[in-house]
């Protein structure tokens, strides 16, 4: 499989939404990365449901919802209802984290764990089987534009082997401070979806910088 590209609307033009949605859909993009803060479980908020719902009515492309929200599993059903394909929650806001992937499945959906830059790959050992897609936080959750975390390339490995282990068809996404320079380093780690904010929507051409991650040979 070819790596997979999802723009984070983070980084959009919130006065021109649906108009940097329809860039999206006329670009590479493979999903459109909605990124959902509240305050709470990180120092920053973003938007909520009636936004991520507003993108949906233009998109194309499948949302990857990632919750930044403190007990996300009391808002499965209503970010299923707002066009999440996919839920990620992050791993240290839920205690019942299997229940959570359940549900999340449940509702037809893929079942995403989020993991902070401190968070140890091997937590996931027990839940890998249940989890369509790993957002692996290369930064710390909360802003965009931040700078890349280096130790993130030998976690997409340890983590590569824990899914080769358990012949698990999970998907490595990383998630903060993708650049074209640290691309190929991740794909050949091992990451598949790659997820870019400012990257993306700060060039000149958004369409073209799609493009140029797409094709990323590694
Ligand atoms: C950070 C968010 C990211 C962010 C990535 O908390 O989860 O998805 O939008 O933005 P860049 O690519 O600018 O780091
Ligand atoms: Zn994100």
């Amino acid at each position: 499989m070819s790596h997979l590209i999802a723009p984070s609307v983070l980084a959009a033009d919130f006065a021109n939404l649906q108009r940097d949605v329809e860039m999206l859909n006329e670009s590479q993009a493979d999903y459109i990365h909605v990124d959902i803060m509240d305050g709470i479980f990180v120092p920053n908020i973003s938007f909520g449901l009636p936004v991520c719902e507003a993108i949906y009515k233009h998109a194309k492309k499948p949302l990857d919802v990632h919750l930044m929200i403190e007990k996300p599993e009391n808002y499965i059903q209503a970010f299923h209802d707002a066009g999440a394909a996919t839920i990620s929650v992050h791993y240290e806001a839920s205690p019942h984290l299997h229940r959570t992937l359940q549900a999340i499945r449940d509702l037809g959906l893929r079942a995403g764990v989020a993991i902070n830059p401190h968070t140890n790959v091997s937590l996931l050992e027990n839940v890998i089987q249940n989890t369509d897609l790993v957002c692996m936080m290369s930064v710390n959750p909360g802003f965009g534009g931040q700078k890349f975390i280096e130790q993130t390339y030998a976690k997409v490995r340890q983590l590569k082997e824990l899914i080769a282990d358990q012949n698990a068809s999970t998907l490595i996404e990383i998630d903060g401070g993708v650049n074209i320079d640290n691309a190929p380093k991740l794909l050949e780690a091992g990451a598949d979806v790659l997820v870019a904010g400012n990257f993306v929507f700060k060039s000149e051409n958004p369409i073209h910088t799609i493009q140029e991650l797409k094709d990323v040979s590694y």
